[in-house]
């Protein structure tokens, strides 16, 4: 594998490893596509297509490295385009918000005293995903992996179908208490509530946290240093997100998450959203997000839906999109943290759980 540091002395090397970078996550997308983890963000659908170039990048160096593909340029609304997509408040919206969002078991207890943790993580997380969650348990759970800092991790699912799997759900829930679920059946199409409903939780049964971190199941975080990060940059602030945002992203007409034109009849959501593997978000936002996500229209693309239309409608929600932690790139990412250790700047990624023992070790190993 293409390391780091050669990269940077060798420019001309930067083509081939953007070469390896695409097929790397084009084939990993695609896997994903094809429902390895169809309970999470509807990522898959979105990555390949505007990876930056940047993203290979160390914070502060130029990004001049050509992009693997055109990017997809926001081109001047012609007259026959499709209208604006409206992001519009109604007192009545037609959804199943009441009904679908009810949290029907929760085994957490609430956040007790949320102040004594650095920050409540909510986790986006399928059924069977059962190894995914006791990962999670392990690095984002164990004082030890998290140190000094306190996390307390909840995982958000729907109902299934499947009595056995009920049962052994159930089980797990009553074994680790983590496990808020809601009236809704767990189902892609369904994020939107399970976003909802993580969001009802914290607003309702965890008050006085200090950071969200809101993740899938998928995705490995270097605490400390994103804690850092985020306690250095926007810690007193009451309404921002950091993210790995969009602008402009195009409405998808095709595979898995297409959108039909009689859900949204516009080209582009003329908006930031985040792609939802990961975001921070300040503590202000919980009830805010919370009820303005109630005053919408449900629409079942849960990142666009949570951190574009409700932070649109809020008005004055702050994307951090300064702050660049981010690789969507999993090989890239533990090349880096290979090399560098604690040192790497990449803080955020999306990868195999089994991976993320992996990941934690060249942390700690490499303290600098
Ligand atoms: C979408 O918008 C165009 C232009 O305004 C309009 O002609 C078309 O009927 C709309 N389609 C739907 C499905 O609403
Ligand atoms: C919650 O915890 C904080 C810090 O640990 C403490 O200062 C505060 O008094 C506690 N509040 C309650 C209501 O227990
Ligand atoms: C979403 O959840 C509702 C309520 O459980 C269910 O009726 C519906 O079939 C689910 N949607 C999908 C696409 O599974």
């Amino acid at each position: 594998m293409l390391k780091l540091t050669r990269l940077r002395i060798y420019p001309f090397l930067i083509g081939a490893n953007i070469l390896f970078f695409c097929c790397y996550s084009y084939s990993y997308l695609s896997h994903k596509a094809q429902g390895d983890a169809p309970h999470t963000s509807h990522l898959s659908a979105v990555a390949g297509q505007h990876f930056p170039a940047t993203t290979l990048l160390n914070h502060g160096q130029v990004a001049t490295v050509p992009r693997a593909t055109p990017p997809a340029r926001p081109r001047p609304q012609s007259k026959t385009t499709p209208p604006e997509l409206g992001v519009v408040a109604s007192q009545d919206p037609k959804s199943d918000y009441k009904t679908l969002t009810r949290i029907i078991l929760d085994t957490t207890g609430g956040c007790g005293n949320a102040t004594s943790y650095d920050a409540i993580v909510t986790v986006h997380t399928a059924p069977a995903h059962i190894q995914h969650r006791n990962m999670f348990r392990k690095i984002y759970g164990d004082f030890r992996n998290t140190k000094p800092y306190r996390l307390k991790v909840v995982f958000l699912l729907g109902l299934v179908s499947n009595q056995a799997e009920d049962e052994r759900l159930k089980a797990e829930a009553a074994r680790h208490h983590d496990i808020v679920q809601g009236n809704f059946l767990d189902h892609y199409h369904n994020l939107t509530y399970k976003a909802i409903m993580g969001f009802q939780w914290l607003d309702e049964r965890c008050k006085g946290l200090k950071l969200l971190l809101r993740l899938d199941d998928d995705t490995f975080v270097h605490v400390q240093k994103l804690i850092e990060l985020w306690e250095s940059k926007h810690s007193g602030e009451s309404s921002t997100i950091m993210c790995e945002a969009v602008y402009n992203d195009p409405v998808r007409r095709a595979g898995r998450w297409r959108v039909s034109q009689a859900e949204i009849n516009a080209t582009r959501y003329r908006f930031h959203h985040c792609l939802g593997y990961f975001a921070a978000l300040s503590p202000g936002l919980i009830p805010r997000m919370h009820a303005a996500a109630k005053q919408l229209q449900f629409f079942w693309i849960d990142d666009v839906f949570m951190y574009g239309m409700v932070p649109k409608l809020l008005g004055d929600v702050k994307f951090d999109r300064k702050s660049n932690p981010w690789t969507r790139n999993a090989g890239l990412f533990e090349d880096c943290l290979e090399v560098k250790g604690d040192k790497c700047p990449h803080l955020v990624t999306i990868a195999n759980f089994r991976k993320f023992e992996t990941f934690l070790r060249y942390i700690k190993e490499k303290v600098g």
